[in-house]
């Protein structure tokens, strides 16, 4: 019977309206300039604010995506003893949360993340059409006034056709004209990634102004996942042409949902490379497998095969993990008393490992939590507010 769910309503609740920023303008746009955006957010080094008062509507739009990051953050560790929770802030960027000091597998998973995010929002934000510094990629953008040509052309030849003859000549045409299925032009809006992926690096990197392990370390996973977004834009279609055929195809550009970047990184989470801390200062990082036990390797002897730059593809860390059973706010380590296990589960919400040995008690439970947020342009999230009574696992 644990964990039959008894009573479970829903209610709208906006979450402090504009919570991202503390502007209190819901239901409008708000204006987004140095004064409403850059002054009143605290946390900002002094590059970034740099970077905020020439472009406030684009740092808002990234604030956003560094938010939307961290619900999905908390979404892929929701049953780790680490759930990311601590990295939830008001009004105020993340950055100085203590895993963003650290050089855990978590602190990688965090920055790759928040990198992600921020590309993610900006693109969109700039197809959406909401920022004065960008709009549809340039690089992805038909011709519309061929286009309408072309289609216009196609319309009559099919009225034609349907005659029995072109320009007044019996013509001959093939049931199947050569697969106009396969062609396609750019269309429409497509976000501009290569915007969104350069303020990334211009907001977050520029937090950077030491070159040791650990700056190396963020600007590393920042970089990988901003690389997550680009290498997942997908293709989206549209058939032209007449009475349903496909003569005419125009496509553009859509960003990964969200969801998908978290999955990616998540995975990536899981087969972190652990570089060394002494390192020489060449802008290359060592790096030696968490998982191997080949500790006879020297350094030295190394040198070729060892020392290579980390791939793109890998989120590095230099930092073992802490077990996070107990509380120890140095390493952002809420311990896991009081968390909701499963009994049952495979997974890292299986009791016996989230509850770290010490064991359990069956309650029941009534508890509200935020849930089916909605992230709204700009700058507020609106989430509905589940009320749940139910028998659960908690640990001791
Ligand atoms: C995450 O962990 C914190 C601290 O232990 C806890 O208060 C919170 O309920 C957890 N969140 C979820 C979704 O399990
Ligand atoms: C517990 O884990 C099992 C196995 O993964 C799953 O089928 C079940 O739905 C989980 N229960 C809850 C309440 O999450």
């Amino acid at each position: 019977l644990s964990r039959t769910i008894i009573r479970m309503s829903c209610a709208l609740v906006l979450v402090d309206a504009n919570e991202i920023l503390g502007l209190k303008l819901p239901n409008i746009d708000p204006i987004l300039n140095a004064n409403t955006v850059c002054l009143t957010l605290p946390g900002l080094t002094r590059r970034q604010l740099e970077v905020c008062m020439r472009n406030p509507d684009v740092t808002a739009s990234a604030i956003q995506g560094i938010q939307i990051a961290i619900h999905e953050c908390q979404h892929q560790f929701r049953g780790h003893r680490w759930n990311c929770s601590s990295l939830e802030t008001r009004n105020k960027i993340p950055y100085d949360s203590v895993v963003f000091k650290r050089g855990f597998r978590e602190s990688a998973f965090a920055y790759a993340i928040a990198a992600a995010g921020v590309v993610h929002a900006v693109a969109n934000a700039c197809s959406m059409g909401k920022l004065k510094a960008c709009g549809c990629d340039e690089k992805r953008r038909g011709d519309e006034e061929a286009f309408r040509i072309k289609l216009h052309r196609l319309q009559l030849e099919a009225i034609h056709r349907g005659k029995g003859m072109v320009h007044g000549v019996m013509e001959h045409f093939p049931a199947d004209l050569p697969g106009p299925q396969d062609s396609w032009e750019w269309g429409g809006c497509s976000p501009d990634v290569e915007f969104g992926e350069k303020f990334s690096r211009d907001f977050l990197d520029a937090r950077e102004t030491y070159k040791d392990i650990h700056a190396r370390m963020r600007l590393h996973n920042n970089r990988v996942g901003r690389q997550v977004v680009l290498d997942n834009m997908r293709r989206k279609c549209k058939c032209h042409g007449t009475s349903g055929s496909c003569q005419l195809k125009t496509c553009w550009q859509v960003t990964p949902e969200f969801r998908v970047v978290g999955s990616i990184l998540k995975e990536r989470f899981h087969i972190a490379t652990l570089i060394k801390a002494h390192n020489r200062n060449t802008g290359q990082l060592d790096h030696s497998h968490h998982n191997n036990h080949h500790h006879h390797h020297h350094h030295q002897n190394n040198h070729h095969t060892h020392r290579r730059r980390p791939s793109v593809n890998e989120l590095v860390y230099f930092e073992k993990s802490p077990d996070f059973c107990e509380r120890d706010l140095g390493s952002d380590s809420a311990g896991t008393q009081g968390r909701i296990c499963n009994k049952t589960s495979p997974g890292m919400d299986n009791c016996e490992s989230l509850c770290c040995g010490r064991g359990h008690n069956i309650l029941q439970q009534t508890r509200s939590e935020r849930c089916n947020c909605k992230f709204h342009w700009c700058c507020y999230v609106v989430c509905e507010e589940c009320r749940i009574t139910e028998w659960v696992s908690v640990c001791k």
